[in-house]
């Protein structure tokens, strides 16, 4: 085998608690990932120079990008050959749909293949988290509830087909600057729960009433990137008129989601958001998620 066509799915987060800040630069966070069908699609190729091509023009192709970073540490710590990669880029960027750490996660998946190293799942792991926080779900997929940083991760039953509306502003919102934001604001406010996690058990309940759940399923985040990108406050207002069952920004945004009973009722839904860029997609089991690296 010498080159690999595969898919790079998005993700959105059902729920995100922030915690505290524990002093490594990094929050504590409890959150349920979601696989959604969403995707970019890599392939990528035994070459002579580590190489990324993309048909965005707006996606940097150096060592800025995770993909390249990815396959950079595949070629240090474990001597194989380069490759070339190219990317079919439709996940948003800065979306807080996890493009860029989908794309590393596949990265080293598919190197894995390539080059029949077997690593071991835990050495995968730790050579994700040391991309991002994001990174090992990819590994995963499917719905899995996380705390650490996003690392710790408990597998969860798939909540089946969702349909999903994904409406993304212009405006991006940087990781970094929505968590520093995030510390700001609540160094003015008092102390409220943020310190302690929950654990996984209280969600897990609410997880097989998807999507009714709304008011337990929320985003920590979403406020501070309503301070970041005002207009986003009313962006969710008018995407809740809708009527979906669940609605609320994904990851540190700027992409809100909404998630629906009927594929015609999300279809509805888009056509009053054509003033917008749009896009539809619906959640995905783990399996989906990793059938092209099985
Ligand atoms: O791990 P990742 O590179 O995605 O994180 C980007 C930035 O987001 C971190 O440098 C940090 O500022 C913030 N972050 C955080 N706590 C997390 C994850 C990310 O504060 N659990």
């Amino acid at each position: 085998m010498s080159f690999m066509k595969v898919r790079s799915f998005a993700k959105i987060n059902w729920m995100l608690r922030v915690l505290g800040e524990r002093g490594d630069g990094y929050h504590g966070l409890e959150t349920i990932f979601q696989s959604i069908s969403l995707h970019d699609d890599l392939l990528i190729e035994k070459s002579d120079a580590l190489t990324l091509s993309c048909d965005d023009r707006s996606i940097p192709l150096d060592d800025r990008n995770l993909a390249v970073r990815a396959a950079q540490v595949m070629i240090d710590e474990f001597k194989v050959n380069p490759v070339s990669i190219r990317l079919i880029k439709r996940i948003p960027v800065g979306g807080g749909l996890g493009g860029g750490s989908s794309n590393a996660a596949t990265v080293l998946m598919a190197m894995n293949r390539l080059f029949e190293l077997d690593i071991s799942a835990r050495r995968l792991r730790a050579i994700a988290l040391s991309l991002g926080s994001d990174v090992p779900f990819f590994l995963e997929g499917g719905t899995a509830h996380a705390t650490g940083r996003g690392e710790v991760l408990t597998a969860l039953p798939f909540v089946g087909t969702i349909p999903l509306l994904m409406v993304i502003p212009d405006e991006p919102v940087s990781t970094p600057a929505a968590f520093a934001r995030l510390d700001l604001l609540r160094k003015t406010s008092p102390a409220s729960d943020w310190e302690e996690e929950r654990g996984h058990w209280y969600w897990l309940p609410f997880l097989e009433k998807l999507p009714s759940v709304h008011d337990y399923l929320n985003n920590d985040l979403e406020e501070t990137a309503f301070t970041l990108i005002p207009r986003l406050r009313e962006l969710l207002a008018r995407l809740e008129k809708e009527g979906p069952g669940w609605c609320h920004m994904t990851g540190s945004g700027s992409t809100l989601v909404a998630a629906f009973g009927t594929i015609e009722a999300r279809d509805l839904a888009r056509g009053s958001f054509s003033d917008m860029r749009t896009a539809v997609s619906e959640t995905i089991s783990r399996d989906e998620a990793l059938k092209d690296l099985a």
